[in-house]
């Protein structure tokens, strides 16, 4: 069923929302839960943010977003601000979706954003409201911040906090914050649950499933969700290392796993690994606070799920140099991709971004083109050289190496590129290409945990398509 909310006017009784930090997660639940029909006000530190998103402009890419900024602004109902003072007076129900990456120096979530939006909020409070967490946390957050608030807020005990994960994946923004496959609510009381299913009404009149918990529930959801996720990617990436030490093909046995509905295909594509504002700072966050609360051990195998999904970059980096012919000094390389995945422009710990950064120390000259991330990786490593189009980047490459598996790659013609290459030589660092095509248009095709001459089988369509 396709819902249109483009209608939606505000319901007599419903809760205004402010939502604080409008990065990713947060200019995105603004923008649909005023789409939704409700009157929302943004707030951010940073004036630039909030002068964009007031004028219409979404600062980072996202599909659909700019269009869903467009239709809530032309409502009346989001408004953007800078001013806490103007939040706390305004707010039913506050969502805090600021940032927490990772401490410098150490694998723990930094948490002073979410400390200092809770304090700035709750110092200002007079009358009871609901202040939500959506940001992902380390277990117990909720617990401690629930006395923060209590201990400087006007209305004392009064002040209630509950958690709400956020499962949104870049990408696809706007459908997982319209359209969730489920909804999580920590709650400490009747009240607050009450006051969340008002906020979410529209969705949960669509059948969304609602899991309601306490805090501690909800905070553990998101981490163990993301964690399971890079086990997934990390699982099939060691299959892949052991293909390569016994010439099995990795997206064959993928395949096969795949058609097990307990193993499912999804999450099970081998190649770079993952990387991004989540899935690597997640596991690390969630490994530091397992060790404080006593149970290292219980999550110790996601050490080794990272340490898998780093080997898989040094590993492609293996491959560039075998195919040219074992040094890469003075090797010119197209790199592919920047951002953590397509239809992104984050550079957040991108795997294809510190491929061609190693690829560079030794010596190689990169080229890299991001059909959306060329700016974000420029600014990280403005030594690397950057092209305007795919042409540009592979005009007389020794190696070409796909690194995000963007579309306007993947349907490249291999025989058009092979004209403008010094050298047919490309590693495919995501299982993206057709092999048999490549191989047959003259290039040497490398991919991780698959044999370097073409496999005897070929993967036939609906295998591939299995595994995404
Ligand atoms: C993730 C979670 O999916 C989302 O639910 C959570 O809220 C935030 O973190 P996101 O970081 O947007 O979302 O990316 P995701 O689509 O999960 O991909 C993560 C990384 O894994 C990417 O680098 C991707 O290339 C890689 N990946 C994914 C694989 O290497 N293989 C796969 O099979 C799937």
């Amino acid at each position: 069923m396709v819902t249109h909310y483009s209608d939606a006017t505000p319901h007599i009784g419903s809760p205004r929302m402010t939502v604080i930090g409008t990065g990713y997660l947060g200019a995105t639940h603004a923008i649909c839960m005023a789409v939704l029909g409700f009157e929302v006000l943004g707030l951010d530190v940073d004036p630039a943010k909030v002068e964009a998103l007031a004028s219409g402009r979404v600062p980072f890419f996202e599909p659909g977003l700019p269009e869903k900024l467009r239709e809530a602004l032309d409502s009346g109902r989001l408004r953007f601000t800078t001013s806490f003072d103007e939040a706390a007076a305004f707010g039913d129900v506050h969502f805090i979706c600021v940032g927490t990456p990772q401490q410098p120096g150490s694998h723990a979530a930094d948490l002073r954003y979410v400390d200092s939006a809770f304090t700035e909020l709750a110092t200002r409070i007079t009358r009871k409201v609901l202040l939500v967490g959506k940001s992902t946390v380390p277990i117990g957050t909720a617990a401690r911040l629930t006395e923060l608030v209590h201990s400087v807020s006007p209305i004392g005990d009064e002040l209630e906090l509950a958690w709400n994960p956020e499962f949104l994946r870049e990408g696809f923004a706007v459908e997982d914050t319209l359209h969730p496959d489920r909804l999580v609510f920590g709650v400490s009381s009747e009240w607050a649950e009450a006051q969340l299913r008002r906020a979410f009404g529209p969705i949960l009149d669509e059948g969304t499933p609602l899991v309601v918990a306490d805090t501690a529930t909800a905070e553990l959801v998101k981490v163990a969700a993301n964690s399971f996720l890079a086990t997934k990617i990390s699982y099939i990436n060691a299959m892949a290392e052991v293909c390569e030490a016994t010439g099995a093909d990795v997206n064959l046995l993928a395949s096969a796993l795949s058609f097990d509905d307990r193993i499912g295909g999804r999450f099970l594509k081998p190649g770079l690994g993952f990387g991004g504002g989540c899935l690597p700072k997640d596991i690390r966050a969630f490994r530091a606070r397992a060790e404080e609360l006593g149970v290292g051990a219980a999550v110790a195998f996601l050490g080794e799920v990272d340490a898998i999904n780093i080997r898989r970059r040094t590993r492609t980096v293996d491959l560039a140099r075998e195919l040219a012919g074992g040094s890469l000094a003075g090797v010119r390389i197209a790199a592919l991709g920047a951002a953590f995945k397509p239809n992104s422009d984050d550079v957040r710990d991108a795997p294809a971004l510190d491929v061609a950064r190693m690829l560079y120390l030794e010596g190689a000259m990169v080229t890299v083109y991001d059909p959306e991330a060329n700016v974000n990786a420029h600014r990280v490593y403005p030594d690397l050289d950057f092209a305007d189009s795919l042409d540009e980047a592979v005009t007389d490459a020794d190696v070409v190496m796909l690194l995000t598996e963007w579309d306007e790659f993947r349907q490249a013609d291999p025989v058009e590129l092979g004209e403008l290459v010094s050298a047919r030589r490309i590693v495919d660092g995501r299982h993206a290409l057709d092999a048999t095509r490549y191989r047959e248009a003259g290039w040497e095709y490398r991919a991780l945990g698959r044999p370097s001459v073409a496999a005897t089988m070929a993967l036939p369509q609906h295998a591939r398509d299995a595994v995404a």
